[in-house]
């Protein structure tokens, strides 16, 4: 069912015992108000079974490995994640693409592990800066879709949360303004729609990364196609986050 949802990504900021502190008081701080949102937190590995044991927050990993287990040094499977009780792994990340070298064959075995692991991956997809300009967003956007999760049955598409993030937006301050996300929102449903049908395209949730924070999530937020935020820098205060959650 389409949710809404605001997903905080930490990416690789706090130690554990940060981590475990931010989370008990975003929990406690949300206790005394009526939500409009499921509330994610996107960890490091590390503290997704402390989290996860110590606040009903829903948690997320950042990553998996594209292998079921075995000898890969280093690497966390989706059944480690799915273990520690988080139920949602981000994948597809740009920062992932770009400094892991994670192609679309890649993200498509990690999906599928994720899912036989009862994750649900909230996917991430978007183009460059030098894409928009010379006018190919919506062709990279489509082929990114396409390649990694087109493959997958109905009833397992409707398990992914998709996370259109602009690379130009990520982490620069220059949010998509909530036209442009609009747009490409709605251009991303109307493509799950063509291959899987009107009712799977309504009921995915299409979140926006990208600079949003609580001075831009209501604008955002309050576009037809746009189901939440998938948010970096302003998920690492609680002060700064509290704001996005209540752009819904
Ligand atoms: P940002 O990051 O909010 O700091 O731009 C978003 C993301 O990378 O998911």
């Amino acid at each position: 069912m389409r949710k809404n949802i605001v997903a905080g990504n930490w990416k690789m900021n706090k130690n554990l015992q940060e981590g475990v502190t931010f989370a008990k008081e975003l929990e406690a701080a949300l206790a005394g108000k009526t939500l409009k949102c499921d509330v994610i937190i996107g960890t490091p590995f590390i503290h997704l079974a402390s989290v996860a044991s110590s606040t009903k927050l829903g948690v997320a990993a950042q990553n998996c490995a594209d292998k079921a287990s075995g000898a890969y040094t280093g690497e966390v499977s989706a059944a480690m994640v799915a273990s520690t009780g988080a139920k949602y792994v981000i994948l597809g990340h740009s920062e992932r693409r770009t400094y892991y070298g994670e192609t679309d064959a890649i993200l498509k075995e990690k999906t599928l592990l994720a899912l036989a692991n009862g994750l649900s991956p909230i996917f991430c997809i978007g183009e460059t800066k030098e894409e928009r300009e010379k006018n190919v967003h919506f062709d990279v956007v489509k082929k990114q879709t396409v390649d990694a999760l087109f493959g997958l049955s109905a009833e397992d598409f409707s398990k992914i949360v998709i996370a259109y993030e602009p690379v130009w937006a990520i982490g620069t301050g220059l949010t998509a303004t909530s036209a442009q996300a609009q747009e490409m929102h709605a251009f991303i449903r109307k493509t799950i729609a063509d291959k899987y049908g009107k009712e799977v395209a309504d009921n995915t949730s299409i979140l926006y990364g990208g600079s949003a924070n609580g001075g831009n999530a209501k604008e955002l937020f309050g576009c037809p196609d746009i189901d939440g935020g998938l948010i970096g820098g302003a998920s690492l205060d609680v002060e700064k986050f509290i704001p996005v959650i209540e752009g819904f």
